[in-house]
């Protein structure tokens, strides 16, 4: 078994280099598919989703080709056809293969999605915008097999009941190639979605408003090949950014756009955590007398649900009592029980509202991770404990974060993977 072994207290002190985001890369990846021939994607981030996402889309006959972090897909050959529960479980992003198959051949069977287990993470949204523009939906009882089929795709405007970025950017892949116009109104403004947006524009499709929470969609009979760089990924940056706060010396985080991270940002600065803003990158050193604040996750702009988690390893570190309320996800505190047993005193009031007093030393334990940011947080712990802590279950965040070991080596911290019986 694979596990995380960390000796805490090193200071961080260099450059790490951010990736491509992940919640980009697994909708740009299998976008590609849309166009018939060979697309071209760089600044593909090195994760486990990544290969999941190949593994389907490879089932579906197109070629994938890599060098580094710059993929090649060629669909000249696609076939559609099922996508096994096996590969339809692999990962969430997986969903996104209804918009694109249903689009592009208006006849999609597969399967729920996986993902991490941070709630129920329905898909509701997505197949009632699908219906919208003419799908029939059937999810057979004994199978769970989802069959989406339509005529033809009408273009019609779609008020989502939440602003889901999933939802939208399927919503944006099927409308694509529907006849007329799609609104979709309430739309998520996630950067990633302007990002996805960008590169259905270069393979011909007629999109306006993404990042807003207005997004209008002029259907068009076929898409071509194109190219496309995936943007930096907010969250990688965000939690290295976090680590800077704990224990960096002047740790520099490169190639990100710092526009894109804000609401963090604002919170750090009214923790007192000092840090430098440059064009691409921020420099960022560990700030003593932290203050306690109160954070709730918005979507965006507001303060990303997917850095509630180790975010909380730094309140612990804050003088006071600070206040944490997920409102996106209904199963996202499962990190809590690993950090109290390290030593920090949170307190859940339900699975929604954590009370977290510090400062808390935190020492070395065994532990494991149970969802991908909440694995990033539990490494975050790992590196300022006091001794050895072993995280177990890594591969939660070697799903999403590029190089996590390498990178945290080279600027300074004791962490290796460590194989041991299971
Ligand atoms: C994306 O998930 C991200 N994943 C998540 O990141 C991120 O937390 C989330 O957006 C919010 O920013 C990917 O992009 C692969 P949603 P997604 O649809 O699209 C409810 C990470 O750590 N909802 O915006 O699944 C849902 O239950 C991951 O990188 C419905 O009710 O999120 C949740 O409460 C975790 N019905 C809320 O909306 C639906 O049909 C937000 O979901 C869809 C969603």
């Amino acid at each position: 078994m694979k596990q995380i072994k960390i000796v805490g207290g090193n200071t961080l002190r260099g450059q790490i280099h951010i990736g491509g985001a992940k919640n980009s890369a697994v909708a740009i990846i299998p976008a590609a598919i849309l166009a018939t021939g060979e697309s071209k994607l760089y600044n593909v981030p090195n994760i486990s989703d990544r290969d999941a996402l190949f593994d389907i889309i490879k089932d579906l006959n197109v070629d994938v080709k890599m060098e580094g972090s710059v993929v090649t897909i060629d669909s000249s050959n696609i076939q559609n056809k099922t996508i096994s529960e096996i590969l339809s479980k692999r990962l969430r992003a997986s969903y996104y293969f209804m918009g694109i198959l249903l689009g592009k051949y208006k006849h999609v069977e597969m399967y729920f999605p996986g993902g991490c287990n941070i709630g129920s993470r329905p898909i509701d949204i997505h197949l009632k915008g699908f219906e919208a523009l003419g799908a029939t939906v059937t999810h057979e009882e004994e199978s769970h097999k989802y069959i989406l089929d339509a005529e033809k795709l009408t273009g019609a405007r779609i008020k989502l009941d939440f602003a889901s970025v999933g939802a939208t950017i399927n919503i944006m892949f099927a409308a694509s190639l529907a006849e007329g116009t799609t609104i979709i109104e309430n739309a998520a403004k996630e950067t990633e979605i302007i990002n996805i947006a960008d590169f259905l524009n270069k393979m011909g499709a007629k999109i306006k408003g993404a990042g807003t929470s207005k997004i209008t969609i002029e259907g068009v009979k076929e898409l071509h090949p194109a190219e496309i760089s995936v943007i930096p990924d907010r969250i990688e940056a965000g939690t290295y950014l976090i680590m800077g706060a704990l224990l960096g010396d002047n740790l520099e985080v490169c190639g990100i756009n710092p526009n894109h991270i804000t609401a963090l940002l604002n919170k750090l600065s009214d923790m007192g955590v000092t840090f430098e803003v440059k064009e691409n990158s921020i420099i960022i050193s560990k700030s003593p007398n932290l203050k306690a604040i109160n954070i709730t996750t918005l979507v965006y702009p507001g303060f990303p649900t997917d850095l509630g988690q180790p975010m909380s390893v730094l309140l612990t570190q804050a003088n006071g009592v600070s206040l944490f309320e997920e409102t996106i996800w209904e199963n996202r505190m499962q990190h809590v029980e690993y950090l109290n047993k390290m030593g920090a005193n949170i307190e859940l009031k339900d699975n929604a509202h954590a009370v977290i007093t510090g400062p808390t030393k935190l020492k070395g334990a065994a532990i494991n991770a149970t969802d991908l940011r909440g694995g990033a947080a539990l490494v975050t712990a790992g590196l300022i404990a006091e001794g050895c802590t072993v995280i177990s279950n890594i591969e939660y965040i070697l799903r999403g974060y590029e190089n996590i070991i390498n990178k945290l080596k080279s600027v300074g911290a004791d962490i290796e993977i460590i194989e041991t019986e299971e």
